[in-house]
């Protein structure tokens, strides 16, 4: 697939999505939506790939929201905006569960559907002049890409009932107080802050962070015991793999390990 709204790239193990309407404020449209879901699978299928960067075009904005434009006009009815609804979820969710780690580098305006985008993301970067917000009930809608629920497991629903009822915009410090954004950076300094973040994920086991980053995914809706019974089953398939091997043998050895993901 041929890409026309967003940018593809695989920079050693990191695959670089940026979302690539600049005059729109990288706005996600159906289109737009489209070529994510091609470029995650892409980066999910790639064996070099190890970990995602996901960004916006531009200095303005992360990602604006879903396409107002578009929105009006596909949302017309119940079965429309559900349509749009389910499409956007989808996509997200298959970010969300590649079982590779996804950072969102926001280096501006990440409103509504760009808010979203960001919160399926494993983790979330920040320019300090980032500003955030679920704005969907000033248009009398409500959250529709996942937003709503992600939110309220990130940073609890005391915040997600502010975010979502207010449609304020809150700054990269107020997100990151509340547990939205794990580290901010002054703008000249947010990618090189991201890729240290990612070097120092990348260089793990493979497996290991697939399966710690589905324990806290699956964990949301588990009970302590059920999430201690699968802790306990994805640490007895972690004894089988050739990554723990490799692991243990290279800090006994005093040198780097070279994980084969496997
Ligand atoms: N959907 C479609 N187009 C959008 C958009 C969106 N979500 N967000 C911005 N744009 C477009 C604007 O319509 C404008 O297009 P134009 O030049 O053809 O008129 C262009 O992007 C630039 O936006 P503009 O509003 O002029 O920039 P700004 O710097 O004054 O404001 C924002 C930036 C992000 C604050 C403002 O664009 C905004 O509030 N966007 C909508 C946010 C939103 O409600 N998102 C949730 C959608 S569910």
């Amino acid at each position: 697939m041929s890409y026309e709204n967003i940018l593809y790239a695989v920079e050693g193990p990191i695959a670089r999505v940026t979302i690539n309407r600049p005059d729109k404020m990288n706005a996600l449209n159906d289109a737009t939506l489209g070529e994510l879901k091609d470029a995650f699978t892409k980066a999910g299928e790639d064996d070099a790939v190890r970990a995602l960067l996901i960004t916006g075009a531009g200095e303005k904005a992360f990602v604006a929201g879903a396409d107002i434009n578009e929105l009006l006009a596909e949302a017309g009815s119940a079965e429309g905006a559900i349509r749009v609804s389910t499409t956007g979820q989808d996509v997200f969710r298959l970010l969300e569960q590649l079982g590779k780690p996804s950072v969102a580098m926001v280096n501006g305006f990440a409103l509504g559907g760009g808010c979203e985008l960001a919160l399926a993301c494993t983790l979330r970067t920040a320019s300090s002049k980032a500003r955030f917000g679920l704005p969907e009930a000033s248009l009398g809608i409500v959250p529709g890409y996942g937003g709503s629920q992600r939110l309220s497991r990130i940073a609890g629903p005391g915040v997600a009932r502010e975010w979502v009822l207010t449609g304020d915009m809150f700054g990269a410090d107020e997100a990151h107080r509340v547990g939205v954004v794990n580290r901010v950076f002054a703008p000249e300094e947010l990618e090189e802050g991201t890729q240290k973040l990612l070097k120092s994920i990348v260089t793990k086991g493979p497996v290991a962070l697939r399966f710690c980053m589905d324990l806290v995914l699956s964990g949301w809706d588990l009970d302590q015991t059920q999430g201690e019974a699968l802790e306990a089953e994805y640490f007895g398939k972690a004894a089988l793999t050739e990554d723990m091997r490799e692991g243990m043998s290279a800090f006994l050895e005093k040198r780097r390990p070279e994980f084969k993901g496997r």
